[in-house]
């Protein structure tokens, strides 16, 4: 019996609500634009699993080594900052429209006017984010960090919801999402959330959790059960978890726990990840112990990360912008940039290190200010 034969029926739907890839989105043959920019013909297809089959291994095996170094990414992404009407603060943050007039590459993701009303025409009718604009740049082998921030209820989880067309949250009131420029339908494997703390199966070990999703889609990947093993350990290896493999998720700590999450996220490779408060269960010294491991594992992952979470350092430190939105109904006015420079994040010093440094305590100071500024809007 596999392991995928242990989990009850009920589990599986649940679960592949969040996992399993409806293909009615994808268009494998179609190659996106900007990928195609940057990459030579026979890499083109570079959206996970853009057909069935062991030669999709290519894009999950420890071979395919990052394609561009990371000086070039940070270059790409120093490119992409470079938008009309922007300005430059004392600290070097760059505040930007959340739209850019003129882009080089097709967005990864775009809200074009969205608004999100739940219950509509009852007496519960609440207006959760409203005309929401903004578009992510799907840079060529780069994947972008954005960090979404306001206060409690703004709206953030609804905005993650509706780029991953979760059921619940259903199709926005008003406007519309893309995700490559196609309006999404419903959830796939292109994104992959990691959830809080405990979103592991308790029966299974930490190698069955990690090859979950790869089972779960077994025949569509057609990988064999020693790719997926293959897989799984690397992944494992990679969140430190090596030696780990067979405990069960009660045997881990919460950290080790997370670090199964992230890893059961990444072995399907997304090309979106969407991370709600992923650490806020976790004591301090292991969310910097997750900071640094997500900047490790980040120039590898090449995907566009969404991030929720209540720590406007966290933001700072982890990503490239931020999304700041207002309270309630929230709204989107401006993008800030994070370049590292302008937060002292100098490769091989460690969050700790970098969040110490006086570059990052003024640019903290900048964001809180903003934050508090956008907090007094309505
Ligand atoms: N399915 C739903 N039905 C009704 N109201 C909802 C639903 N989901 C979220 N909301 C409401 O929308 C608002 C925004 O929620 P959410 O996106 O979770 O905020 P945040 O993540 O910023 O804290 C909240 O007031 C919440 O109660
Ligand atoms: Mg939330």
């Amino acid at each position: 019996m596999s392991m995928f034969d242990k989990i009850p029926g009920w589990l599986k739907s649940f679960i592949g609500l969040f996992i399993k890839f409806e293909t009615r989105n994808e268009e494998p043959g179609k190659k996106p634009a900007a990928i195609a920019i940057a990459k030579p013909a026979a890499k083109q297809a570079a959206f996970p699993f853009p057909e069935t089959g062991e030669k999709n291994q290519s894009r999950l095996s420890s071979e395919a080594k990052p394609s561009i170094s990371i000086t070039a990414k940070n270059e790409l992404k120093a490119e992409s900052r470079k938008l009309e009407q922007s300005f430059t603060s004392p600290c070097g943050l760059i505040h930007a429209p959340p739209i850019a007039e003129k882009r080089r590459y097709q967005p990864i993701v775009s809200f074009k006017n969205v608004t999100k009303i739940f219950n509509k025409g009852t007496e519960n009718e609440f207006v959760a984010i409203e005309n929401v604009s903004f578009e992510i740049e799907d840079l060529p082998d780069v994947g972008e960090f954005i960090a979404l921030v306001g206060p409690s209820g703004c709206g953030k989880s609804t905005v993650l919801n509706l780029i991953q067309a979760f059921q619940e949250v259903g199709p926005p009131t008003h406007g519309e999402i893309l995700v490559r420029n196609k309006p999404v339908k419903g959830p796939g494997r292109d994104r992959g959330m990691i959830f809080q703390k405990y979103s592991s199966f308790p029966h299974l070990t930490v190698l069955d959790n990690v090859k979950f999703g790869l089972e779960l889609n077994r025949e569509e990947l057609g990988f064999s059960d020693k790719t997926m093993n293959h897989l799984a350990m690397e992944m494992i290896k990679k969140v430190g978890l090596n030696g780990h493999e067979d405990k069960y998720p009660y045997q881990l700590s919460g950290g080790q726990q997370q670090r199964v999450a992230i890893a059961r996220t990444l072995v399907l490779k997304p090309r979106i990840i969407f991370m709600d408060e992923p650490f806020s269960a976790l004591d301090e010294p292991t969310r910097i112990e997750m900071q640094q491991l997500i900047t490790d594992l980040w120039h590898e992952v090449e995907a566009t990360v969404f991030i929720i979470t209540h720590s406007l350092a966290e933001a700072l430190y982890l990503s490239d912008r931020i999304f700041m939105f207002t309270p309630s109904p929230g709204r989107l006015n401006k993008q800030i940039f994070i370049p590292p420079e302008a937060i002292g994040k100098i490769p091989g010093h460690s969050p700790l290190e970098v969040q110490e440094s006086q570059p990052f305590k003024a640019a903290l100071k900048e964001i809180t200010d903003e934050f508090i500024k956008i907090g007094d809007i309505n």
